[in-house]
Order: C-alpha cells, then sequence, then structure tokens
C-alpha cells in the first residue's frame, strides 16, 4: 500500500498524488492544486488548528481517545510518583531523565538564580494593591528582558541555557512576590536550602519565624501538581510560546506571552473559575438546575473544568488529582466544594448532553480545590499552573528554535473583504 493520497480536482480533472507521512499529508502540497497557473493554489481553512500539526515534537505524547499522557515517554502517573517537579523539568527540557550527579547539578543551577534584581520589587510596588496576581507576573516576566539585555542570543547554547535556568528559578519568586504585594505583606527572599516547591511555599507564607519549615506532605502535593503541569504540548499558552520565540525574540518576552494566554478563562484560568463556578452553585441542592441552565445555555454557560480540546476521555491528570484530594484533605479541613463538585460530576457523567460530547472533567476540576486547601487565594491558581508550565514552554521554545523546518509563524487567511475601493 503506497503511502500516498491521490486527489482529483473537480474543477480541472487533475489528479494529484501527495506523499503521506506520520499520518500526515504537508499543507504546501496542495498548492500544485489549481485552476490557473497564476492562482495561489489551494489552501486549508483550519481556524483553531483542529487538524493541523504545527511541528514535529518528542516532549509530550497525548492520546486524548485513550486518555494518556507521557513526557518523553514516560507516563504521567509513574513521574508523578516517583519523581520531583525538578527533575521532571530536567527531563521535559533534555530528553532523558537526570543521574543522581546531573539531578544535583541541575537542582544547584536552579537553587542559584532564585533571586531577582531589586528593581523587580520596585516594579510591583507601582501595582495597586487589589492587581491580580497574573497580571503582575505577566508584566514582571516581561520586564525581566530589560534586566537581561543578552538573552537575546537565542543561539548560543550557553547563553539559552543560563536563560533557561533563570527563567524556571525565578517564576516562583515572581508569583510569591505578586502575593505578597496583594497581601500588603512583606516580600520573602529565597530560601535556598528548601526545594524547589519547599522554597515557593516559604516565600508565600512565611511570617515572623526564622526558617519556614514546609509542611512534607504538602510540600510534595504542590510538587506532584508541578509535574502535572509541565508540559501538554501544543496548547494554546505553548503555540503562543513558539509562536512568538520563532520571531527570535528573547525567552523572557516570549514567556510573558505565553504567560497571557495561560490566563484566559478557557484555558489556566479555568481552576479559577471551577472555584467561583463551585461559590455560584453554592449547596448540592442547586446542582441539577446547574447542569440543566449549562445544557440550555448551548454553549454560552459552559461546566468549568470539563472538556477538552484533546481528551475525550477522562484527562489523566484529572485522575491523579482526584485521588490527591482525598490524601491533601486528611491533612487539611475538607473543602465543603468538594461534594458539590463530586455532585457535579457524578451528574455530568451520566447525562446525555456531556456523554454525547466526550465531556470529563480535566485537569482544573479539582485542582483548584486542593490548591484553596493549601490556602492559596482563587487569583493565585493560574499562577500555580504557570510556575511549572515554564519549563514545559522553554522544551517547546528551544525544540522549535532548533528545528530546522520552522520559520516565523505566519498563518495564511482567507480574504472576504471588500477590494480596490476609492476615498471620496
Ligand atoms: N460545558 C458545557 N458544554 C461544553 C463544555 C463545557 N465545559 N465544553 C464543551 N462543551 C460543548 C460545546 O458547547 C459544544 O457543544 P455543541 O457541539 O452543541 O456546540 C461541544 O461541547 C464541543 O465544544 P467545543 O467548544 O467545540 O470544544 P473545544 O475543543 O473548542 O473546547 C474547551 C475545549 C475550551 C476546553 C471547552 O471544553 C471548555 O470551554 N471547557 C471549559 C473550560 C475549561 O475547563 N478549560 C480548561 C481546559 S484544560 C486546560 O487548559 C489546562
Amino acid at each position: 500500500m503506497a503511502d500516498t493520497v491521490t486527489i482529483t480536482d473537480n474543477r480541472t480533472g487533475k489528479t494529484f498524488t501527495i506523499p503521506i507521512e506520520n499520518e500526515t499529508i504537508k499543507a504546501t502540497d496542495l498548492r500544485q492544486i489549481k485552476v490557473k497557473d497564476d492562482d495561489f493554489g489551494l489552501m486549508t481553512y483550519d481556524p483553531a488548528f483542529m487538524n493541523t500539526a504545527s511541528c514535529k515534537s518528542k516532549i509530550t505524547f497525548i492520546d486524548g481517545d485513550k486518555g494518556i499522557l507521557e513526557y518523553r515517554g514516560y507516563p504521567i502517573d509513574q513521574l508523578a510518583e516517583k519523581c520531583s517537579y525538578l527533575d521532571v523539568a530536567y527531563l521535559v527540557i533534555n530528553g532523558e531523565l537526570p543521574d543522581a550527579a546531573q539531578s544535583k547539578t541541575w537542582q544547584t543551577n536552579i537553587t542559584h538564580h532564585t533571586f531577582v534584581h531589586e528593581n523587580i520589587r520596585k516594579l510591583m510596588d507601582g501595582f495597586q494593591y487589589d492587581s491580580h496576581p497574573m497580571g503582575v507576573l505577566i508584566s514582571t516576566l516581561g520586564a525581566m528582558s530589560t534586566f537581561y539585555p543578552t538573552a537575546k542570543n537565542i543561539f548560543d547554547e550557553t547563553e539559552r541555557k543560563l536563560t533557561m535556568n533563570r527563567l524556571i528559578a525565578k517564576v516562583p519568586t515572581l508569583a510569591a512576590y505578586a502575593y505578597r504585594h496583594r497581601m500588603g505583606l512583606p516580600y520573602v527572599y529565597p530560601d535556598n536550602d528548601l526545594s524547589y516547591s519547599g522554597n515557593f511555599l516559604s516565600m508565600m507564607f512565611k511570617m515572623a519565624e526564622l526558617k519556614y519549615q514546609p509542611n512534607k506532605d504538602i510540600e510534595r502535593a504542590l510538587d506532584v501538581l508541578f509535574i502535572l503541569h509541565a508540559d501538554h504540548e501544543q496548547n494554546c499558552s505553548t503555540s503562543a510560546m513558539r509562536s512568538i520565540g520563532s520571531s527570535q525574540v528573547d525567552p523572557y518576552s516570549a514567556a510573558a506571552g505565553a504567560a497571557a494566554a495561560l490566563y484566559g478563562p478557557l484555558h489556566g484560568g479555568a481552576n479559577e473559575a471551577v472555584l467561583r463556578m463551585l461559590d455560584e452553585i453554592g449547596s448540592l441542592a442547586n446542582v441539577p438546575a446547574f447542569i440543566k441552565d449549562v445544557k440550555e445555555g448551548k454553549g454560552e454557560k459552559r461546566l468549568m473544568g470539563f472538556g477538552h480540546r484533546v481528551y475525550k476521555n477522562y484527562d489523566p491528570r484529572a485522575k491523579i488529582i482526584k485521588k490527591m484530594a482525598d490524601q491533601v484533605f486528611a491533612m487539611t479541613a475538607r473543602n465543603p466544594k468538594l461534594d458539590i463538585a463530586l455532585e457535579l460530576e457524578r451528574i455530568a457523567l451520566q447525562d446525555d448532553y456531556f456523554v454525547k460530547r466526550k465531556l470529563y472533567p480535566n485537569v482544573d476540576f479539582y485542582s483548584g480545590l486542593i490548591y484553596q486547601a493549601l490556602k492559596f487565594p482563587t487569583d493565585m491558581f493560574p499562577v500555580l499552573f504557570a510556575i511549572p508550565r515554564m519549563s514545559g514552554w522553554l522544551a517547546q521554545w528551544q525544540e522549535m528554535l532548533l528545528d530546522g523546518d520552522q520559520k516565523i509563524a505566519r498563518p495564511r487567511q482567507i480574504y472576504l473583504g471588500a477590494r480596490g475601493r476609492k476615498v471620496p
């Protein structure tokens, strides 16, 4: 069986044979299909990239129908059980899990870059007292490019690695500072004796104690949440990172754009939206009426934390998080909203509307409940997503830079507007 597809253009009767590679045809191969020699040639129309691969990648594998997620070939549940977030970040970026020596060096490299320039603190001070921490994170990530102008040298491997270390190391510091500013609390400097997650908890919650000692179970729970959020192939924010990065701008600027994409309620803002939705529902008795509203809303009102562009099955990350919720609630008080969430899930999973559309809980359905139990305010939830996703963004950005097939991202359009008008 030949790996080709034969297309007949019924406008001209001409036949074209187009190669298939990796179950894909090249969109540019369609350009030879034209009526007149000076025609542009056939294009594909694919708003929201429903069926267009924009890259070849070796980082993250997803089988949405079977509910499989793997980073560099390792199943997510094994990574969540056996690894630290920093080792997973190393894996996502470098392709292999670090051995003991590599892990130690990597941890030291990241730890050495956790501090931010004091002027970043001054910049933070300029924000309104009630600024959303995600807005502050986006702005300060972008501002970092002005502190490290040599980060522009993206094709210099040493510079690129240094910048990637800095971004992974400093994003928790920026995130915690954004929170402390919001709360009117003094900023807490990084504590290099602590783990990546432990240090973040310290920068968030340390008060008058001389040394903050994170609760080990909470530190581990946060680390697992970070692992689950490290990468998710070509999602909205990662595509933004690749697309902005394709202009060869420095990665601080590209990461600010990726974080902005993550902020939206249909993406990383969904965990915040889930909590607001659970608040709006208020009690178990109101669940059926809410589900009815969603179904009658015909897409305008959504069950937040449900549905996914790729998963048409239970999101494997949601499975791990749901299990973790029980462990976390054993340490903290049980979040009463969990009962509403469980009831929503129970009804939705047997309701025809959701079953037909293959709408299952996604990663955000339960993560917010855990974040809330860990005492993170709701508007920090997308920020908590951005911290670990930085490793995925950077891995994908570097893969794009080193991929000979890539050029500046520049989609085509179908122009349907007026032409050649005269200004009166
Ligand atoms: N609640 C109710 N109906 C839904 C939902 C939902 N959460 N999600 C999709 N649908 C319906 C749509 O109305 C549509 O119905 P129709 O065929 O009758 O028009 C159908 O299911 C398909 O939905 P689309 O919007 O075409 O699916 P798409 O792949 O574009 O959207 C998305 C995926 C954005 C995640 C969507 O499911 C959604 O908005 N979910 C809620 C927000 C959310 O939880 N986002 C987090 C995603 S995970 C992440 O980013 C980390």
